[in-house]
């Protein structure tokens, strides 16, 4: 008889964002006429959420499937002008990346989710608290339960200590999902040199990086890359996305780096393994929306898209505070705020009376691990109009 891996019952039943996604319409067919109000995932959606020129190369992309040159599957990695398109992009940055090291997927999500795969069981792994929960959940999910807390909190300013025991695997996100807090150069150096003693590897997921506005002091820069700091080449492998700095959330388009200098190009060589064995590539018709991103004039459209979305961010910053909320965190550099639940109140709970009261979603901090308890999360994506709304119900319909 078929056995099931058991290791799923150690997680609850459904993913984060499913059980918003099914407590909202479960309020929505209660309250039909109800006009609900989502400030929950970070997630782009209408006409303008995808840059004109990005949105071409998405058609250019669709147009090249009807002609002679179409070929079906192209390289696993990546086609190898959005992987050298990738590498370049990092040059900005003081940062020099082959383009073998860059594999192109199908979003940030699957690869922070897949690459676990590379490394034991056995390893013990180091996670943010609170953290995007693809990272306990997929180690869990796959059979690696040894799972270190790293508590983000009001204390440490929302970067984590360096853990006090010997760790394999360390997940790290700046700006962080759904802190909104940005490690400096100082702090994530801290945590490469701590890799590069002890011998572990970094995951570092920088799909909220085009977010980072300020550039921080000369001195204590605020990195854009893992790669700025020295090192990091040695220990880390960085996830980054298309779908928030160009808009594709449902495109689906991401890349991982995996350096030639880790563990002696093992990892690169095993990823490539992988990709080549358990995936066939990313579609070619996003391929070409995420070339058509790298293009100066992509990039220029993709800063405007950026900067809304960060206009949003301030808008529901100061509507939070005016309506007396303590954000904790976040929205300066990052599409998230953090904030207090009122009179630290249980995440879950607050999450159903801003639901019921204002008919507004947000994203209850528990979710994300243990130390989001008494906070939540606010998105700053979608559109201005949106933010306003929501912010007017909560001023006139939230009782706090
Ligand atoms: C989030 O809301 O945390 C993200 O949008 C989810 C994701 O990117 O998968």
């Amino acid at each position: 008889m078929v056995t099931i891996n058991a290791n799923y019952d150690k997680r609850p039943s459904t993913y984060l964002f499913a059980e918003i996604a099914r407590r909202t319409k479960a309020h929505q067919a209660t309250h039909p006429d109800a006009k609900i109000m989502r400030l929950g995932i970070g997630n782009v959606s209408g006409s303008n959420a995808i840059a004109p020129t990005v949105l071409a190369g998405l058609k250019r992309g669709a147009e090249l499937c009807g002609s002679t040159s179409y070929s079906g599957y192209g390289d696993e990695q990546g086609d190898t002008r959005l992987r050298e398109a990738i590498a370049q992009s990092y040059i900005k940055h003081g940062v020099v990346i082959n383009s073998k090291e860059v594999f192109v997927s199908d979003g940030a999500k699957c690869d922070v989710a897949n690459i676990q795969s590379l490394f034991g069981l056995e390893n013990v792994v180091a996670i943010q608290d609170p953290a995007y929960p693809v990272y306990v959940d997929t180690n869990i999910l796959s059979g690696r339960d040894n799972i270190v807390y790293m508590p983000c909190t009001k204390e440490n300013g929302f970067f984590p200590d360096l853990p006090k025991q010997k760790v394999d695997l360390i997940y790290l996100c700046s700006p962080n999902n759904p802190t909104g807090a940005v490690g400096t150069k100082r702090q994530i150096k801290k945590v490469v040199d701590f890799a590069n003693d002890t011998e572990a590897v970094i995951i570092f997921d920088a799909a909220y990086s085009s977010y980072i506005r300020d550039i921080g002091s000369p001195q204590d820069r605020l990195p854009r890359t893992i790669y700025e700091v020295p090192g990091a080449e040695k220990c880390a492998i960085e996830v980054q996305s298309f779908s928030k700095s160009a808009g594709t959330t449902g495109v689906r388009l991401g890349w991982s780096v995996v350096p030639m200098d880790l563990l002696g190009g093992k990892l690169n060589a095993m990823w490539n393994r992988r990709s080549t064995t358990f995936f066939n590539g990313a579609s070619c018709i996003a391929q070409e929306g995420g070339l058509a991103a790298l293009t100066e004039q992509g990039q220029q459209e993709c800063q405007k898209m950026i900067n809304y979305y960060m206009g949003t961010a301030d808008v529901l910053n100061q509507g939070f505070r005016k309506k007396g909320f303590e954000v904790a965190s976040g929205g300066d550099n990052a599409p998230y705020l953090w904030v207090k639940t009122p009179g630290n109140m249980n995440s879950w709970d607050f999450f159903d009376k801003m639901l019921d009261e204002a008919k507004v979603v947000i994203t209850p901090g528990v979710g994300f691990g243990p130390s989001g308890q008494g906070y939540f999360r606010v998105s700053a994506f979608g559109t201005r109009e949106n933010a306003e709304a929501a912010l007017k119900s909560i001023q006139e319909n939230l009782k706090i």
